[in-house]
């Protein structure tokens, strides 16, 4: 399968050492990294923020793909979009006014992805899936790493791209988040996925981050 994207989730590394371990998967073939931001608040933990993400655009020229788990998201658009942000993803599920938080990344110069727990559906998404870039389909429960996988989400997958194909939308991506790794990601990406985080899978899988991250792309079947 051609196009498909295999994002590190940086929230699974060791942040004594985050840019050898980016460095490693980039030298793997890693162009794109996930940056999970979370707030004590929408979700039951905390990560990193804009400082993280500042130091990680001074070393790397990947794309960096935010994911705010945060209430309250159009606060922080602007300083994450110049921390270096490529695109920023907001919950469904806290954006009171979508519309207009999806515009304002659009005119801060990012693109823009908007993300479903697992229990929200997608046809919730009808109205702004012609303004966006991508649906981030969260395939756990957001707020930790290393939790199982949720495999009825993949039929949500699905029904994107029917939505998808029913409007003509030329392009989207659909990308899963959570619990994936060499043994699911096929099945994703089939479902309809062409962006896959992985976070424990590549970094505290059993080898090294590079060839972590080399067999969940042999299992997509992509040469490396
Ligand atoms: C979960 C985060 C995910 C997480 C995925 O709330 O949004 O991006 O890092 O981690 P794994 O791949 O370990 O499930
Ligand atoms: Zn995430």
């Amino acid at each position: 399968m051609s196009g498909l994207v295999l994002a590190p989730s940086i929230l699974a590394a060791d942040y004594a050492c985050l840019g050898e371990q980016v460095r490693e998967a980039e030298e793997a073939g890693a162009a794109w990294f996930h940056v999970d931001v979370m707030d004590g608040h929408f979700v039951p933990n905390l990560s990193i923020g804009i400082p993280v993400l500042e130091s990680l655009k001074a070393v790397s020229d990947s794309f960096m793909d935010v994911h705010l788990m945060i209430d309250n998201p159009e606060v922080f658009l602007e300083p994450f979009t110049a921390a270096g942000a490529d695109l920023i993803t907001i919950h469904q599920e806290v954006a009171t006014h979508l519309h207009r938080d999806i515009h304002e990344i659009r005119r801060l110069g990012c693109k823009v992805g908007v993300a479903l727990n697992p229990s929200t559906p997608p046809e919730t998404l009808r109205e702004m899936l012609p303004a966006i870039d991508l649906v981030l389909c969260m395939t756990v429960n957001p707020g930790f790493g290393g939790q199982a996988f949720i495999p009825e989400v993949l039929d949500k997958v699905t029904r994107v791209r029917e939505m998808q194909a029913q409007m003509g939308i030329d392009s989207l991506h659909v990308q899963v988040d959570g619990g994936i790794g060499a043994g699911n990601a096929l099945r994703a990406a089939r479902a309809g996925a062409d962006v896959l985080v992985a976070g424990s899978s590549v970094f505290r899988g059993a080898g090294s981050v590079g060839d972590n991250y080399r067999g969940i792309l042999r299992a997509l079947a992509i040469e490396v």
